[in-house]
């Protein structure tokens, strides 16, 4: 396994749409070692969450993960999703703090529709069917929009939050 580069805002291949990912391609060792890297990736940096085309690969991958003690966000069981397709359920939006491997120490705040259904193959190419709520539809979102070359800067309603992470602590972090 291996920590892959991050690439950072203003490389082409995070404007990108990142292509699917055919059946074939995910029985082979090169796929399966990929998919290891991208969840190391996302440890050693302490993501939650990281798509393909971040670690500069134009593919329909990204895995989200959330262990426990890592600050006060939920939980999420670490999930691999291929070929995802987001369904926006219902109106109802949150708006909520994130931030980005690629963009890094800069955070802002995002509205998110609280619910989705997500349509994907796992690593392995088996369906999956699933809801997800909150935070746990928050991270999805944000990772597959990198797969469309979306980054949550777009998702703003204003750049009026917009802060770097020492005066997040220090302005923010209470709210
Ligand atoms: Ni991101």
């Amino acid at each position: 396994m291996a920590v892959l580069k991050v690439a950072q805002l203003g490389h082409p291949i995070l404007r990108r749409r990142a292509a699917s990912v055919p059946r074939d391609t995910l029985r082979s060792r090169d796929f399966q070692r990929f998919v290891d890297d991208l969840i190391e990736t996302m440890r050693e940096y302490s993501g939650v969450g990281l798509a393909a085309p971040q670690v500069h690969e134009g593919f329909q991958v990204l895995a989200v993960e959330a262990q426990k003690g890592q600050g006060e966000m939920p939980e999420i069981p670490l999930t691999v999703l291929v070929n995802p397709v987001v369904t926006l359920l219902g109106e109802a939006m949150v708006e909520d703090w994130e931030g980005c491997l690629s963009i890094p120490g800069i955070r802002g705040r995002v509205p998110r529709h609280r619910e989705i259904r997500v349509e994907a193959l796992d690593r392995r190419g088996e369906a999956l069917d699933f809801a997800a709520s909150d935070f746990y539809a928050r991270v999805i979102q944000h990772e597959s929009d990198h797969l469309q070359g979306i980054v949550f800067l777009d998702r703003m309603k204003s750049f009026e939050t917009l802060t770097f992470l020492d005066e997040y602590a220090r302005y923010w972090a209470e709210e």
